[in-house]
């Protein structure tokens, strides 16, 4: 099947978080299964920096006149022959400062209907065959950014073209893209689109309903976010339009690119380790204590090391860490964070380092590599969320036998086993749960924590099995193609 995949970022080239390692790692996992895969990106700089042997295909009008290049190239990954990608060349749209989606002030850039509309314009005119060497058969559009593919395809397809699947795949319902109703003249589409069951949303344009009214095939990212999203709690405002598409939605768990997340290779870490049954694990304690002296944490083997890797916004429940660290630092652990995001997160968390510096470390920014060391040298990995669609850092966790704590909801409900008594003794526990979103309950996951670290021989057991859970993208990429078939068919 030849199949485009269309995202706003990639990893390796451009990464605000867990969406670009899912826009990296799927075209290879359809590669691999036999897929005839490439990807379309906007032209960001890092993004045109990235691909290479790049050539023009065509040029081609926006829905508002200006006129665009698209190029071919492909995205280098070692070890394989890379993922072709085309890239919409619009310096005046994407070379800015910032990132994607704001500037450096942190505002929206004011014309992101316009940036994005381009996105899922530029798919649609691959589906109807700007590339004459190559045509889509199915387009699978990520988050809003992408969304207006499935919208401009449907109403190509009513206007005689021919058919293309669409499948759209919601990596965060909170994130929607709305904008004035005045931009809807902007983006290309037909005057009926704007109506309830199409783009108009409250009397905005939303480019997420126009994945969720007109894609073929909806996804999200773990089955219990699948069921979430139908519910008024979750639904974002958007759970009536979920519920009665429920029968073409599908909830497929993100997975673990092992080439990028894997603490046998993975050359950030000073020494790798690997198990079977937990064995060969001195590299992870010496990863502990390089990690701990590089961030000047006081150098205590004996200490459970608490991680966080995490963009700082509300959705991640940081405040309860701030509100328990305190019972933390009692019983003696440390807390190592690497994250960037809301201001007065940033600040919370810096004053609570200058406070304890042995106990606390915090760095404010974005580094691929210290990500990885805190995982390596990380015996614990806090993901708190209020909400979370699949979340990836706990299957990193699991992934590098830092044990995940988090709250039971969305994608982490599927992917962790709480070390109750029964799990522990039926070998299926992976790390520590809880439910409800307030202080007591996350105190008492991190007791729980705390206990079993003291119970040497049982944390190796719990972390060995742990360090072979994470899912594999295999398994996910079959998912998807049963996806792309339906939308065919
Ligand atoms: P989300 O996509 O909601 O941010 P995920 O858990 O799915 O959450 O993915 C987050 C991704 O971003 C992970 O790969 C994580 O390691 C990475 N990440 C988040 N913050 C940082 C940071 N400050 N530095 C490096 N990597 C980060
Ligand atoms: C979103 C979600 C996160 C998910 C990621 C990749 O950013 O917040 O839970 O893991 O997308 O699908």
């Amino acid at each position: 099947m030849r199949i485009l995949q269309v995202s706003a970022e990639l990893f390796p080239l451009l990464k605000t978080g867990g969406l670009a390692d899912i826009a990296g790692a799927l075209p290879l996992a359809l590669m691999a299964a036999g897929q005839d895969a490439r990807v379309l990106l906007p032209g960001f700089p890092a993004i045109v920096a990235g691909v290479r042997e790049q050539a023009p295909v065509a040029e081609f009008n926006a829905p508002w006149g200006e006129r665009f290049t698209l190029r071919r190239g492909h995205v280098a990954v070692s070890g394989t022959p890379g993922i072709p990608a085309y890239v919409i060349d619009a310096p005046a749209l994407y070379d800015r400062p910032g990132n994607p989606y704001e500037d450096t002030a942190r505002q929206p850039y004011g014309d992101n209907h316009r940036r994005f509309a381009l996105l899922g314009w530029a798919a649609a005119q691959l589906a109807r065959g700007l590339d004459p060497s190559w045509q889509p058969e199915v387009v699978h559009a990520h988050d809003w950014h992408a969304a207006l593919a499935p919208a401009y395809l449907h109403f190509a397809q009513q206007a005689g073209a021919p058919r293309v699947g669409s499948v759209f795949t919601v990596h965060n319902l909170a994130y929607q893209g709305l904008f004035a109703p005045w931009n809807f003249a902007d983006v290309g589409l037909p005057g009926p689109a704007f109506q309830m069951n199409g783009v108009e949303y409250h009397g905005q344009l939303s480019f997420m309903k126009g994945g969720l009214c007109y894609a073929d095939r909806l996804t999200t990212v773990s089955p219990t976010y699948a069921l979430e999203i139908q519910t008024p709690e979750q639904g974002c405002g958007l759970d009536g339009l979920l519920r009665q598409r429920s029968g073409v939605l599908t909830g497929i768990l993100n997975a673990v690119d092992d080439q990028v997340w894997n603490p046998a290779t993975d050359p950030a870490l000073v020494q790798g380790y690997h198990t079977p049954e937990g064995r060969h694990m001195a590299g992870k304690a010496r990863c502990k204590s390089v990690l701990q002296h590089q961030l000047g944490l006081a150098e205590r083997p004996d200490v459970p090391l608490f991680i966080l890797v995490s963009r700082l916004t509300e959705q991640k429940g940081l405040h309860l860490v701030l509100d328990g660290l305190d019972a933390l630092l009692a019983q003696g652990g440390q807390l190592a964070l690497l994250g960037s995001g809301e201001g007065w997160l940033e600040e919370a968390f810096r004053q609570r380092a200058a406070a304890a510096p042995q106990s606390v470390s915090v760095t404010i920014g974005y580094s691929e590599t210290l990500a990885h060391q805190l995982f390596g040298a990380g015996d614990v990995t806090l993901v708190p969320s209020l909400f979370e669609p699949c979340g990836l850092t706990q299957m990193y966790g699991l992934k590098y036998g830092s044990l995940p704590l988090v709250r039971r909801v969305g994608g982490l409900a599927d992917t962790v086993v709480d070390s109750t008594l029964e799990d522990l003794a039926s070998g299926d526990a992976t790390g520590f749960v809880f439910d409800r979103f307030d202080v007591a309950g996350y105190e008492r996951a991190v007791r729980r924590a705390f206990a079993l670290y003291q119970r040497a021989p049982d944390w190796r057991r719990v972390r060995g099995h742990a360090m072979r859970r994470p899912a594999d993208w295999g398994t996910a990429a079959a998912q998807y193609i049963d996806v792309y078939r339906q939308a065919l068919g």
